[in-house]
């Protein structure tokens, strides 16, 4: 499992591929709750197949529709034929509403990858860097993800070593031949499970370079395997499975939606959309249904 651990740690920089394109601004988390601002000229040029469209077309979010109930007084004379009320507005679900307020870079953020689509084989995001970890958050290597991820990831890995906690990093970005690999791996280990523990090549989310798997480094001794559910006990799974969201990052696989995600829960495995992770949170959404959505369900 190691072996698995330090392949797929292993990412592969392909250069020149289309990319989005975005000016991104991230502001550290005051009191605890991360500010991630975004600019909106954001512009997808990547394969029409599997970018959001740069044009939102949701409506904007409706004001909630309000009747003035007018009980009618009795009397003696008789009324005129009440005039209908104009049909209410369409009432937006909750996660629908919430498509209307992201701008541009958040939506970039939110590309639609799961067991359905897939991103194209040689898709690489123009703006992967290598994230200057503190010595102690090393897992094995450099791991690189996209610049916009940087801050908020330094600022929450900051967090929580200063709380004594012992976070590493086990993967971020994964090339579709990194995750070919990857799969292999699983296959050979669980071929009865391996499409529910882990992604076919181009569906994975660690090739958008905005996913990444942390782990502990006494996770194998303690519990076997870096990659364990019972990561979700230790006090690091349990500081991210609250905290996380605060800077931005989403849990994409949680227990209680592996029908919706089509995954086994994956208490590690965490994607960077910024301050639309809070609002996932609260409303108990998945990010899978939440981008199902926002993209009309395609
Ligand atoms: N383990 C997740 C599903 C992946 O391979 O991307
Ligand atoms: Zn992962």
């Amino acid at each position: 499992m190691a072996l698995l651990a330090v392949i797929i740690g292993v990412a592969i920089v392909v250069e020149n591929r289309p990319a989005l394109q975005g000016r991104e601004a991230y502001a550290p988390p005051n009191n605890g709750a991360a500010v991630v601002a975004a600019t909106s000229t954001a512009t997808a040029t990547a394969t029409a197949t599997v970018e959001p469209t740069a044009t939102h077309t949701l409506p904007p979010p409706s004001p909630a529709a309000t009747f003035t109930a007018t009980v009618p007084t009795p009397t003696a004379t008789r009324q005129p034929t009440p005039t209908p009320s104009p049909v209410p507005p369409v009432v937006l679900t909750a996660i629908a509403r919430q498509c209307a307020q992201y701008t541009d870079v958040q939506r970039l953020l939110l590309t639609r990858v799961d067991r359905d689509v897939l991103l194209p084989r040689d898709y690489l995001p123009e703006d992967l860097q290598v994230m200057p970890l503190n010595p102690g958050n090393v897992f094995y290597g450099s791991v690189q993800m996209r610049k916009i991820v940087q801050q908020p990831l330094l600022d929450m890995l900051d967090a929580m070593n200063q709380a004594g906690l012992k976070t590493i990093v086990i993967s971020g970005y994964r090339s579709f031949a990194d995750q070919t690999l990857a799969y292999e791996q699983w296959l050979r280990l669980f071929p009865d499970r391996a499409p529910q523990l882990s992604a076919v090549p181009g569906h994975s989310e660690h090739q958008l370079g905005t996913a990444i798997d942390f782990s502990t480094p006494y996770m194998k001794d303690q519990y076997g395997d870096y990659f364990s559910k019972s990561f979700a006990d230790t006090a690091e799974g349990l500081w991210l499975t609250k905290q996380a969201a605060y800077y931005g990052f989403t849990l994409s696989y949680p227990q209680w939606a592996e029908d919706v995600t089509g995954y086994e829960w994956e208490p590690w495995h965490f994607r960077f959309v910024g301050s639309l992770a809070q609002q996932l949170l609260e409303n108990h959404v998945t990010l899978t249904e939440y981008i199902q959505k926002c993209n009309g369900g395609s």
